[in-house]
């Protein structure tokens, strides 16, 4: 049986600890060589002893010393900032799992794509912000690249060996998230800790506050869109509150495959991790179609959720929009999170960035530089206009 090495970015948070679950139960497969984090020192350095980890490195230059000290004694070898990052990235490994949130990730995403190696990727801003740049750069360095999101592992589980041009379609599913029932009066009104909750998973902050205003299914139909190589027009997205079934492919002669498991990211960790071997399963993550609640399906509401409709207008318009889009978003979310602004200010900022940059029509960005440059002025725009204070908490 080989072992593998696993490179972690993204380890302290909660999909890089699911990651550290399905290796812990599978030990004579899998090993963590270097772990990844943005500023929590502590957590880290505790991550890195637990897995038994050779590196570690902060993304936050100021928290460096802070990790020297608590990894004192360990062996661990360390670093903080940018270069420690990159360095950690270039060490040996056989999958690189990408989990950092939101556009941060992107460099170190990029520069994990290297000869032979398999990217495990669950940071869908990479795809969003430079889905191009990075399909072409894992093809001509001959990279794998395994989608890590429930959904899109779902649907590349099912489409299996079938070329794309088997496919009519495919659907990814959506809880809907805290807010599904809500009427858009009580949305309007929605408090930073009410959008925290979601229904079925334990998620990072900003990825959960994407899923009260499913931004986060507009996002991954941008991800989706680049992973398979599907046109916009291919992809949709169905409310589906019990997210048993994570994503549908319609194949041209009408047959309908689903993707299933409980909502549980160690499963979809599993599946990556395994490269092409099956790997065992803590033992919760099975379930009895019998004993389940009925499945439901329902179309998304765009009116209710505008944030969706947003990102279905960046996928149609390609180019750099979806960077903009999520450069806008990651504003937005931040600032209802710090009490700024409403629930509803989310799409209303990012509509108003998206909406200044599509007259210019800048076109997808062609490399990491380019798509951080997109990324920076975007975010620079948003933050312009929420100083300007119409999209203010009165
Ligand atoms: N959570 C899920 O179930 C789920 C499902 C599908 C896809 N995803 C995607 O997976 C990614 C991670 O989501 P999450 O929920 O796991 O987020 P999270 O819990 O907030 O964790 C984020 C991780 O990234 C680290 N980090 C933050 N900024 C960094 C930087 N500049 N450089 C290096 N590391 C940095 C954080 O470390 P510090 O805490 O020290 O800052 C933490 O380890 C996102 O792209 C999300 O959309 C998540």
């Amino acid at each position: 049986m080989t072992l593998r090495s696993v490179t972690l970015l993204g380890a302290t948070g909660s999909v890089g600890r699911s990651v550290c679950d399905v290796v812990a139960e599978n030990p004579e497969r899998l090993a963590i060589e270097t772990v990844v984090g943005g500023r929590d020192a502590a957590a880290l350095a505790a991550l890195a002893r637990q897995t038994g980890a050779r590196f570690a490195a902060l993304a936050d230059e100021t928290a460096g010393e802070a990790l020297r000290a608590a990894l004192a004694g360990s062996g661990i070898a360390n670093g903080a900032g940018r270069g420690a990052v990159l360095e950690a990235v270039a060490r040996p490994a056989d999958i690189v799992v990408s989990a950092i949130s939101g556009a941060a990730g992107l460099e170190a995403t990029f520069a994990a794509l290297a000869p032979g190696r398999a990217l495990a990727l669950a940071n869908k801003e990479s795809l969003v912000c430079a889905g191009e740049a990075v399909m072409a750069r894992a093809q001509a360095v001959g990279a794998r690249l395994l989608p890590l999101d429930s959904e899109h592992n779902a649907l590349h589980q099912v489409l299996g060996g079938e070329p794309i041009s088997a496919v009519r379609g495919m659907t990814l599913t959506a809880s809907g998230g805290p807010f599904r029932s809500w009427s858009a009066a009580e949305i309007a009104e929605a408090r930073p800790e009410q959008a925290l909750k979601h229904p079925n998973y334990a998620m990072g902050a900003k990825i959960t506050i994407d899923s009260a205003s499913m931004m986060n299914k507009g996002l991954e139909l941008i991800e989706a869109r680049f992973l398979f190589g599907l046109r916009p027009d291919q992809l949709d997205v169905l409310v589906h509150p019990q997210q048993i079934v994570h994503g549908l492919v319609t194949f041209r002669d009408g047959s309908v495959s689903a993707g299933m498991a409980v909502p549980d990211m160690r499963v979809a960790a599993a599946h990556c991790l395994g490269l092409d071997g099956r790997l065992d399963a803590p033992p919760t993550r099975f379930f009895d179609l019998a004993l389940q609640e009925p499945l439901a399906f329902e179309r998304p509401d765009l009116v209710r959720f505008p944030a969706l409709a947003l990102a279905m207008a960046a996928l149609a318009a390609g180019g750099a929009q979806p960077a903009i889009l999520n450069a806008a978003n990651e504003v937005a979310v931040a600032a209802f999170l710090a009490g700024r602004i409403a629930f509803p200010g989310i799409p209303a900022l990012v509509d108003a960035v998206c909406a200044e940059a599509a007259s210019a029509r800048w076109s997808a960005p062609r490399d990491i530089a380019e798509a951080l440059a997109i990324d920076h002025d975007a975010r620079r725009r948003a933050a312009a206009l929420l100083s300007q204070g119409p999209f203010a908490v009165t």
